[in-house]
């Protein structure tokens, strides 16, 4: 288990960090958020004032904000500048800027870089929309994750208090068709991945189904 990598990609809101950090803590490995990262970069962009629906300004930014990500799955956080700003990446601005940031070409170049670096000798899972994709395409485990959108919004509404749940469906409906759509690095489900559909499967049982192909493979 120390050297292996679990890439876990999926639509927004199907269960990627929960389901992450739950099997990361039960087999003792890191865990890696790069939605994380992609949010913190839109921070930084927002605070900064730079139009992120300029993809010419945001390329010239890609660089700038400095980033470090807490790998601890029980306190896993991101700082930028080194300020924590793992509740501040959660925002609605955030929610609604983050996906056109992330196609991007030079943003993207960038933090593959360092998930890259960060996923070192391995021993980790990693979450996000291109891991066996493009990141890590040697995983050994790759597993994608769905649920109905319904179930989506429900839950990611019961995360965040949101009251409005056609709202909640919306925003990450409109999420997942900028990532699918995007010329590099869209979400996509590679050969070899396999497919859990979480819509009716409590956590638990999500997390015992993936650390159980971890353990089968490691
Ligand atoms: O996983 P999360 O929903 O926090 O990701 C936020 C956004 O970051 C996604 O909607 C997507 O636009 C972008 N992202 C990405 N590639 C990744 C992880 C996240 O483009 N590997």
């Amino acid at each position: 288990l120390g050297t292996i990598v679990v890439a876990v990609d999926g639509t927004s809101g199907s269960g990627k960090s929960s389901t992450c950090r739950g099997v990361a803590a039960r087999l003792g490995i890191r865990y890696l958020d790069t939605g994380a990262m992609y949010r913190a970069v839109t921070w930084w962009l927002l605070e900064h004032g730079v139009d992120v629906h300029d993809p010419a300004a945001v390329a010239s930014y890609a660089a700038a904000p400095r980033l470090r990500s807490a790998t601890d799955p029980l306190a896993p956080t991101i700082c930028v500048d080194d300020r924590d700003v793992s509740v501040e990446i959660r925002s609605e601005a955030v929610n609604a800027a983050v996906s056109p940031v992330s196609a991007v070409p030079a943003v993207r170049e960038r933090l593959v870089a360092l998930q890259r670096e960060i996923i070192g000798d391995g021993g980790i899972v990693v979450e996000g929309r291109d891991i066996a994709s493009v990141v890590w395409p040697d995983a050994e485990v790759k597993v994608y994750l769905t649920a109905d959108p319904s179930a989506r919004a429900a839950r990611r509404a019961a995360e965040n208090g949101a009251a409005d749940l056609s709202a909640t469906e919306a925003s990450l409906l409109s999420r997942d068709r900028i990532d699918s759509g995007r010329a590099v690095a869209p979400l996509t489900m590679v050969e070899g991945a396999v497919q859990v559909d979480s819509t009716d499967l409590t956590l638990d049982e999500v997390i015992d189904l993936v650390a159980g192909l971890v353990t089968e493979r490691a």
